[in-house]
């Protein structure tokens, strides 16, 4: 996983939480990297996972809601540092239609590391796209966040429902529904 991953992750932990939450997640959490990222280097996804688990046990926030928030400030930082992937699309169903076609592909060609999910797209229409996640990272809820934040970024609005597919949550059937035309 990439480590803008991490330390934007860190970075909104002590905004939320204080930087005591972020010494003391990263104590518990028994990380090879001892919790020191540069945002250009790649690290373990399980270091993401024990900081996430350590993050939720002593706020008491679930996991998946703590990545919703997260992909939301994430949503920003990807905008700010890519703007030229998004700048390319004037609605959002197209972007997300284009993750995986063109947006993560030219992720992957900056990043060959980069651990990315895949969506295969079941339907499109002008109004609604249905597509399935696919990750071992099971991340869905960021990338539920991440859908959400580009509406908003279009200042439109979507229904967005999603269906599990596997229990682990390694595949998850998205439905975006487009409620402003
Ligand atoms: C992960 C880039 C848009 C879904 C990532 C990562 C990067 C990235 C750098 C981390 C990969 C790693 O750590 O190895 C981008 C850029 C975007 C974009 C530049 C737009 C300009 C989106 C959108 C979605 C999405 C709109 C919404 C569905 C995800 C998910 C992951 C991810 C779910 C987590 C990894 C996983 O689930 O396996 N993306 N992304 N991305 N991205 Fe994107």
């Amino acid at each position: 996983m990439k480590g803008i991953v991490f330390t934007e992750f860190l970075e909104l932990v002590e905004e939320k939480f204080g930087l005591e939450m972020v010494d003391k997640i990263i104590a518990q959490s028994d990380l090879p990297s001892n919790g020191v990222y540069t945002a250009i280097g790649t690290y373990d996804f399980s270091e993401m996972l024990s900081l996430l688990k350590n993050l939720s046990q002593q706020t008491k926030i679930a996991i998946d809601d703590l990545l919703l928030v997260y992909a939301e400030h994430f949503f920003n930082v990807l905008a700010n540092e890519y703007p030229d992937l998004i700048k390319r699309y004037k609605d959002p169903l197209e972007l997300l239609a284009s993750i995986e076609n063109h947006i993560h592909v030219e992720v992957q060609k900056i990043y060959p590391e980069a651990e990315l999910p895949t969506f295969q797209i079941v339907e499109k229409t002008s109004d609604k796209l249905v597509m399935i996640y696919k990750s071992s990272r099971a991340m869905y809820s960021f990338g539920l966040g991440l859908m959400r934040k580009t509406f908003e970024h279009f200042d439109s609005r979507a229904t967005i429902t999603y269906e599990k597919l596997t229990s682990d949550g390694t595949e998850v059937k998205f439905s975006i529904v487009k409620t402003n035309g």
